[in-house]
């Protein structure tokens, strides 16, 4: 094999994450690195951190980014929440809360499943019931949008469902952080990560996190160790909240903070209702146009639905794969597979951050009907 230097195609990227990055955001990157105690770096820090804090709507000064996927943000959440022998309620209705239970299995806490139908938004009646029979329950953990299906649900009845029987939360806002209302502190989510990919249009690798006070309470007052030390909030939070005693905890990947410190100050500039909205808005043209014109419709119902990620019913006699392989290699575009129980019957269509905009859905919709055409 010969080696040369990497110069990949420029794809457009319409599945359920990673989206394409904006190019100031990829400018960014490229800037001359910092040490990642550099009095310089230590203030790119600090203005992300209230970046991410007007993002997440939260006053928390526990709000940071963690140096790693957004799954390395749900594994901080549970391990800094959850203590071997924890009662956990996990709502799943996909395999993203699916992964949320294994985590818990492996710290060794007791989930208690609420389930509901891939497809569908989590019945807040069913969390209510689970609740009523595991009063000793401690954390309830939910996922906002559940990637693997397109189903969003109402976290906030989730939350205060929760909070009414002495529970703290933990809420993955992956999918929708940027893209959907998310309303850290008003919805008293107690633990949330999300990740740099999707709604912010930065590169992955980074997952925003924030916590309450009363989650740092929690964990201050665990009677067991937090069984890791990457993930140790005490520790993380001495690198991010320490003041003039910052101590170095990892070295932080500069450039890619770089990155989405630019993503970051783009949403603040658009404004974040302002993005909500325009995620919305195009969403609603994408469905009337690939029902109008290509008679396809969303699985989930309305009221249930991610704006700006489709989960479509692949129709009957369609291959969905070498669909996927046509836009893929004839057009330069990628959409996303089924998870799971829904591998093989949907496509995954994602309009987020910078590509939320008309002149992708004028794209996506003349490469489908071609794709289609053949097969
Ligand atoms: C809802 C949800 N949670 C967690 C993750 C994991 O994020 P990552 O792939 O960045 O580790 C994803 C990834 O798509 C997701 O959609």
């Amino acid at each position: 094999m010969s080696h040369k230097s990497f110069n990949p195609h420029h794809r457009i990227l319409m599945g359920p994450g990673p989206s394409n990055v904006n190019p100031k955001v990829l400018t960014a990157l490229s800037h001359a690195t910092l040490g990642h105690l550099d009095p310089q770096f230590i203030e790119l820090m600090d203005s992300i951190k209230q970046l991410l804090q007007y993002t997440f709507k939260t006053e928390s000064d526990s709000t940071f980014v963690l140096s790693g996927p957004g799954s390395l943000g749900m594994e901080a959440c549970l391990v800094n929440m959850v203590e071997p022998g924890d009662k956990v309620i996990v709502c799943t209705g996909g395999y993203f809360a699916n992964r949320m239970v294994q985590i818990v299995e492996k710290i060794g806490g007791h989930p208690v499943v609420v389930r509901e139908t891939w497809g569908r938004a989590i019945d807040p009646q069913k969390l209510e019931d689970a609740l009523n029979v595991n009063a000793d329950a401690k954390i309830v953990a939910f996922v906002h949008v559940e990637t693997s299906t397109g189903a969003l649900s109402d976290i906030k009845q989730l939350s205060e469902i929760a909070h009414r029987h002495n529970c703290l939360v933990v809420a993955d806002v992956v999918t929708s952080l940027g893209a959907a209302e998310v309303s850290v502190d008003e919805w008293n989510l107690d633990a949330v990560y999300s990740c740099s990919q999707k709604g912010l249009a930065c590169v992955a690798g980074m997952a925003p996190m924030a916590f309450s006070e009363h989650a740092l309470y929690h964990i201050r007052n665990r009677k067991t160790p937090i069984q890791s030390w990457f993930n140790d909030l005490n520790l993380l939070l001495g690198y991010w909240s320490g003041g003039e005693k910052r101590m170095y905890h990892h070295t932080a990947p500069s450039n890619q903070f770089y990155g989405l410190h630019e993503a970051l100050l783009i949403l603040k500039e658009e404004g974040i209702e302002n993005s909500w909205r325009r995620h919305k808005e195009n969403s609603a043209k994408l469905i009337s146009r690939l029902k109008g014109e290509l008679d396809l419709e969303p699985i989930v119902p309305a009221g249930e639905r991610i704006p700006h990620l489709l989960a479509i019913k692949v129709p009957d006699g369609v291959d969905e794969a070498k669909v996927r392989i046509e836009l893929l290699t004839k057009h330069n575009l990628e959409i996303g597979a089924g998870l799971g129980e829904l591998a093989g019957k949907i496509w995954r269509i994602g309009l987020m951050g910078y590509n939320s905009n008309e002149k992708m859905i004028d794209y996506f919709i003349s490469a489908l009907k071609k794709a289609l055409d053949k097969n």
